[in-house]
């Protein structure tokens, strides 16, 4: 997904984008998933969310990447609104989906240059150079011609993530990038966001419920509990930290006398 339409050639301002939440709420009815979100995002910076399941980190993201409009509050990305199709011109945002969200019927080069050629961001000449790069860069070049039931996981993640770096992003939202993936894989899509960082001097906002992977890679790392942002800190302070619900969240354990679920079943 992407929502940059002019050329990134045109566009003046290729500098990683800064990301600001003001306040923002949002209720689906009379279900109020998040409640008075605010946080900032300094140009260049990883930023980590984590969180439980359910806390609203998903939706926090689709806000940002302008798929969501908030019931309450303010977003802002390098001054433009992300909500207003007429101000999304103004910056190149990519979002890398849980699931990929690869086009079965396309072969990985097809979904790579599709939105690119589709919206005109570059000249057809160097479309395929950017393709390709963008498939070297996450080491998938020889997969360019293959079809997505063909690709493991991992490789799908990898062509997600390259179908976004083709969008040449100032700001790039990644949803769980290394759910259902092996550790090494996890650790080498973890590299790559790291890396992407100073190869395309992008702002990066990555959901996840990995752990190792957040204290590694983030500058900032934010936990949501329950809608609400509980916290908001570098990795160290929070390996560090005291507080029960961040404790509990870096170091669940299992307690088979008192099972968590049974005070969910009757909580319910
Ligand atoms: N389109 C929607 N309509 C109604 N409720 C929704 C919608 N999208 C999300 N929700 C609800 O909002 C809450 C937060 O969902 P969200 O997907 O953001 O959770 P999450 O933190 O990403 O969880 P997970 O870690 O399991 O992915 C959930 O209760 C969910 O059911
Ligand atoms: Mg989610």
């Amino acid at each position: 997904m992407a929502t940059s339409r002019k050329s990134p050639i045109q566009r003046q301002d290729r500098s990683p984008a800064a990301v600001k939440v003001e306040g923002l709420s949002k209720s689906y009815g009379s279900q109020e998933v998040l409640h008075d979100v605010s946080f900032n995002v300094e140009p260049g910076e990883i930023f980590v969310i984590m969180g439980p399941s359910g806390s609203g980190k998903s939706v926090l993201l689709r806000h940002i990447a302008g798929l969501e409009v908030p019931t309450r509050g303010k977003l802002d990305i390098n001054g433009f609104n992300p909500t207003l199709p007429e101000t999304r011109d103004q910056f190149a945002l990519a979002l890398v989906f849980q699931s990929g969200a690869l086009l079965n019927s396309l072969s990985v080069y097809d979904n790579l240059a599709l939105y690119p050629h589709e919206h005109r961001l570059c000249p057809q000449k160097d479309l395929r150079d950017r393709v390709m790069r963008a498939l070297r860069i996450l080491s998938i070049e020889h997969a360019v011609q293959k079809m997505p039931a063909e690709l493991s996981g991992g490789m799908r993640k990898r062509v997600a993530i390259a179908r976004a770096l083709v969008m040449e992003p100032q700001l790039l939202l990644y949803d769980e990038p290394t759910s259902e993936l092996d550790p090494i894989m996890a650790a080498t899509i973890a590299e790559i966001i790291a890396t992407l960082r100073e190869e395309y001097a992008v702002t990066s906002i990555v959901v996840s419920h990995d752990r190792d992977l957040s204290l590694t890679i983030a500058d900032r790392f934010a936990l949501m509990q329950g809608g609400q942002l509980h916290s908001v800190a570098p990795p160290g302070e929070f390996q560090k930290s005291t507080d029960p619900i961040i404790t509990e969240f870096l170091n669940p354990q299992i307690n088979l006398q008192n099972p968590r679920f049974k005070s969910l079943e009757t909580s319910s």
